[in-house]
């Protein structure tokens, strides 16, 4: 069935390919933060482990969010590992880095995130496009809030 939701086709690809970019930076983030769950070490241990969980959570739900939305676009969601490592702008750690880098570098993930769904946002802004709008309003909420948490803990 044709989709006529007042957004024209070439629109709702130009939205859908900006948010396959925001799913694959949430995405490596989700998987980054998971991993640092698992191996973090040291004194920060519990409070570090505990904070990585809610992070993985709240983000392991927005992945689910970003990507229906794209589907509400007409367009199919990217769901690999080799698209996510095509798409995203949050590259992966290598090996288990110490718990301050952990930190370093999970703010460098949020912050990315930040400006990719702040560079997205204008596309769909453009296009009257309000539900990406709110969804990504909402994004950036969160990566902004988060980084802050965690910038805070190298103060
Ligand atoms: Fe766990």
């Amino acid at each position: 069935m044709n989709i006529d939701i007042g957004i024209e086709a070439n629109k709702r690809q130009e939205i859908a390919a900006g948010l396959s970019r925001v799913l694959a930076d949430s995405y490596t983030l989700y998987l980054k933060t998971h991993n640092f769950h698992w191996n973090v070490t040291g004194p920060m241990f519990q409070t570090l482990h505990l904070m990585f969980e809610t992070q993985y959570n709240e983000l392991a739900v927005a992945v689910d969010l970003v990507a229906e939305r794209i589907r509400a676009l007409g367009v199919a969601a990217p769901g690999t590992y080799r698209q996510f490592l095509e798409l995203s702008a949050i590259k992966e750690a290598a090996g288990v880095p110490k718990a301050e880098d952990m930190i370093r570098l999970l703010v460098e993930g949020h912050e990315t995130a930040a400006r990719t769904s702040r560079e997205v946002f204008k596309v769909a802004e453009a296009a009257s496009d309000q539900s990406t709008c709110d969804l990504l309003t909402q994004r950036l909420q969160v990566h902004e809030k988060t980084a802050w948490m965690l910038r805070s803990l190298l103060e």
